[in-house]
């Protein structure tokens, strides 16, 4: 028996070490030893080997325009809308184009392949989601992008907005958003909720929709999400991302909302380094955390994935394409301690994220895509902890990225040493 690749000895996920053997695309076999023939042996002993990562929450339309035209000076949400109002009237196709094919090489290079991306709709020249299908069509060898028609300025509050997210659904996009919270009126934000959905089951799309992104515990849009998409047979193709204000509801009103998005099979996406950096800035002291109910949720067997949302555009000044960072983040602001919930903020930016996308060839199980990444970490917790260099990608079989191992060699009163900040712990 041949492979074209062997990755040799990682320990995977679950903490069983494997060799895993790829053929072509795909992962042809995962036994404890391989004894066989192929084209390339990547040593992964003492490494994790672990599924892509995988973000489904991105803007990739605003992704490294830090800056531009302004820095977002209060750090709000809203400045941050008003200020991505002032980039658009300015940008131009192969500058969004350009900023997002660099962005793509940052991800491939974390590991990050595959990612769903907002596209605004509300530009009545549709330039971004022109410039956004073409970098789909550039990187669909090695990223899965799935890009939604995004209508930032309100479905029903920017006049255009309505036409140009049919244009956009037309041209090729592949999902439906929303943004109830910010039309005028809470009916408008309901009924926008209600269209949107019957575009979405109309044309056999998927549903992705900012929702109550704001400290309002009475923004109670994902209560019509969950409706919708059991009135419409949407069960399992729709996300409400964000969802912030139920951070601040009433606990008996969430007592009953929970089960309802259970039963619509609604999957969730909080946003954890933007939604601790964007909520409660309107609050003196105590000061919310503005994070969604994650553990709640998951207690109910709700799917809560991790996004990432911005990378250093004007909502946000920092990021690094590094699912990572954004599991760290979720894990301290949800307080996910236990081993098991430091474990699952792992799995949330791999396997869950992947569901929520409906991305059912990634994985690392025999027959799937073959596409993982080797970490310098010797489990999923310590990848948490040390967001560690990517040392190795694979995207449908092929090697995109790679590293050489870095340790640090220290030099203390005579007494020299290598260390590299593993630590095995005893759980
Ligand atoms: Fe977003």
């Amino acid at each position: 028996m041949t492979f074209d690749i062997i990755v040799r000895g990682g320990t995977l996920p679950d903490g069983k070490v494997a060799d895993i053997g790829i053929r072509g695309e795909t992962i042809t076999a995962i036994e404890p030893r391989l004894d066989a023939e192929a084209g390339r042996v990547i040593e992964a002993a003492g490494n994790l080997v672990s599924p892509p990562f995988v973000d489904p929450h991105f803007h990739m339309d605003a992704t490294l325009s830090y800056g531009i035209p302004r820095i977002n000076a209060s750090g709000t949400l809203l400045e941050g809308i008003a200020l991505w109002g002032e980039l658009k009237q300015v940008m131009t196709l192969e500058e969004v184009r350009d900023r997002a094919l660099a962005y793509c090489d940052w991800a491939v290079s974390m590991g990050l392949l595959a990612v769903r991306s907002h596209v605004d709709t509300c530009d009545d020249r549709l330039l971004g989601v022109e410039a956004l299908l073409e970098v789909k069509k550039t990187v669909a060898p090695y990223i899965d992008l799935q890009l939604v028609a995004f209508p930032q300025d309100g479905f029903y509050r920017s006049p255009s907005a309505r036409a140009n997210t049919l244009r956009a659904l037309d041209m090729g996009v592949d999902v439906v958003g929303g943004i109830p919270h910010f039309e005028r009126t809470m009916a408008d934000g309901t009924r926008s909720v209600t269209e949107l959905c019957e575009i979405a089951a109309q044309r056999g799309l998927a549903v992705d929709m900012h929702c109550d992104e704001t400290d309002d515990p009475l923004s109670r849009h994902i209560e019509q999400l969950a409706y919708e998409t059991q009135r419409l047979g949407l069960q399992g193709r729709v996300a409400g991302s964000h969802c912030t204000s139920m951070h601040s509801m009433d606990n008996y009103y969430v007592s009953k909302l929970l089960p309802l998005i259970a039963e619509a099979d609604v999957s969730i996406i909080p946003n954890p380094l933007i939604n601790i950096m964007l909520q409660g800035r309107h609050d003196t002291f105590p000061k919310r955390r503005g994070l969604t109910r994650v553990k709640e949720m998951q207690a109910l067997d709700i799917r809560v994935g991790w996004g990432q949302d911005c990378v250093l555009d004007p909502w946000y000044s920092l990021g690094t394409a590094d699912m990572l960072d954004v599991a760290f983040m979720g894990l301290h602001v949800a307080q996910m301690s236990s081993p098991a919930d430091m474990r699952r903020c792992f799995d949330m930016v791999t396997n869950v994220n992947a569901a929520i996308m409906g991305l059912a060839h990634l994985g690392l199980e025999i027959g799937k895509r073959a596409s993982l990444v080797v970490l310098d970490a010797g489990n999923a917790i310590e990848a948490v902890r040390l967001r560690p260099d990517r040392l190795c990608v694979i995207s449908r079989g092929k090697v995109v990225a790679e590293r050489e191992k870095r340790d640090t060699k220290l030099s203390i009163d005579g007494r020299p040493a290598t260390i590299n900040r593993r630590h095995r712990l005893p759980v």
